[in-house]
């Protein structure tokens, strides 16, 4: 399984693994999205909504808020954990791109007053050429992550690597290996290209006001502060008028 896309990343043992591998737990994103969306009010749409990490949590709360997401094998957890807490979500299996250019879609499906929220990084790689040494080599502290024990009782652990980037196109690839273990014995392998693209400050802004949004802010850090170059974490925020 490696074609590159980036969802397809996130499928097979990752998909199967990923609650346990920390990808259910609460961080400071959520209290920040759950403001956003009761500020504006009305029906919210949570984009690529993996296994409902929020979208359960928004239900809970009482927000009306439908999920998208492209894999089967992320929305299929998202069921059963809420099954199990009694909760109905509307959730939709469907690629971003597939209905319509990205954000020409997410402008058409708001209403006006409408605001999108999307939360984006610019990899460390893109700005320091030094990195670069650690083509083909474990990339930093994360390269390994687990062993993680599944309910299940076998282990995930995934590698990852840096692959190639191209700073012209603005693209990195990764290479991520997952193994599933049972009783020590490696059961299933996987290795996935994790292509990314990055967008910098203004050529996303610019990409937002040219499909109509307005009033585009760039959240830093999860708060109502413009982001700054010290900034961990951005969130752009644009209106439709
Ligand atoms: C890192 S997970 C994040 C899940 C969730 N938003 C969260 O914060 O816990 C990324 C999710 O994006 C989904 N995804 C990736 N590309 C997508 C696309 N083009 N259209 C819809 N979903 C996509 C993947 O299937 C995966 O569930």
């Amino acid at each position: 399984m490696s074609d590159g896309d980036l969802s397809k990343s996130y499928d097979g043992i990752s998909a199967y693994a990923w609650d346990w591998m920390g990808g259910d737990e609460i961080q400071s994103d959520l209290p920040f999205y759950q403001r956003k969306i009761q500020e504006v009010g009305g029906r919210a749409l949570d984009l690529a909504c993996g296994t409902g990490r929020h979208l359960l949590r928004y239900l809970k709360l009482g927000l009306d808020v439908e999920g998208v997401d492209v894999l089967e094998g992320m929305l299929a957890r998202l069921r059963e954990k809420a099954d199990a807490q009694n909760l109905r979500p509307i959730v939709y299996r469907q690629s971003m791109e597939g209905f319509d250019l990205p954000h020409r879609r997410c402008f058409h499906h708001l209403e006006p007053g409408g605001r999108l929220l999307i939360e984006t990084f610019i990899p460390a790689e893109a700005w320091n050429p030094e990195l670069d040494r650690r083509l083909g080599e474990n990339i930093g502290e994360f390269s390994t992550w687990g062993p993680t024990e599944l309910p299940s009782g076998e282990t995930v652990t995934t590698q990852v690597r840096m692959d190639s980037i191209d700073r012209f196109e603005q693209v990195k690839t990764d290479k991520r290996r997952h193994e599933l273990s049972r009783e020590g014995e490696a059961i299933r392998t996987e290795l996935h290209t994790l292509r990314l693209r990055w967008y910098f400050t203004h050529e996303l802004s610019l990409m937002l006001e040219n499909a109509g949004f307005v009033g585009v802010f760039i959240h830093g850090d999860y708060s109502d502060s413009p982001a700054t170059a010290q900034s961990s974490e951005t969130v752009y925020a644009a209106t439709k008028p």
